[in-house]
């Protein structure tokens, strides 16, 4: 009986992703950025070999690139407004930068390259619920 139980919610579970992955796919994003992203997809792209490098400076700029465009992202979905956990991963991607700029001072690159890969996975994860497959 409690197995039935558990896989009823799982269907549930998944069956109400798929519903606002569905819902989500309909945002209007028309007035969406994309150059910015551009541009931090390249200092994301940078990240890692320069952390690599030891490259304290440049990793910096990296990040500053990675922060004004989270920004600007985590404001622009709360004005949209109905995509919280939009915010959220923004919000949390900051964090990260902080983290990564935190282990930078502390000469921890190794600790700031495992953060940097962190991030990309942040990308990722607010990609998969918003940006269109198209992109
Ligand atoms: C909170 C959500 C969010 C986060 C975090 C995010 N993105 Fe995006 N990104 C989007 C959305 C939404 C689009 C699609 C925009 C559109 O369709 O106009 C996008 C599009 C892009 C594009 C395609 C732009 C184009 O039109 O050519 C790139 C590249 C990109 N993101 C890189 C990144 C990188 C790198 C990170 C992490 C450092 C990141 N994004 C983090 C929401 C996010």
């Amino acid at each position: 009986m409690r197995k039935w139980l558990g896989l009823v919610g799982l269907v549930a579970a998944l069956s109400s992703g798929l519903v606002s992955g569905l819902v989500l796919a309909q945002i209007d994003l028309s007035d969406f950025d994309d150059d910015s992203m551009r541009d931090m997809d390249d200092a994301n792209k940078d990240l890692g070999p320069v952390l690599g490098a030891g490259n304290a400076e440049i990793a910096l700029a990296d990040l500053d690139v990675l922060r004004k465009t989270l920004l600007q992202t985590q404001d622009y979905f709360e004005k949209k407004g109905g995509t919280d956990d939009a915010v959220k991963i923004a919000r949390d991607a900051l964090a990260l930068v902080s983290t990564a700029e935190a282990q930078i001072g502390a000469r921890n690159f190794d600790g700031a390259a495992a953060t940097a890969r962190d991030i990309s996975k942040n990308c990722k994860s607010c990609h998969d619920l918003y940006k269109p497959l198209t992109k």
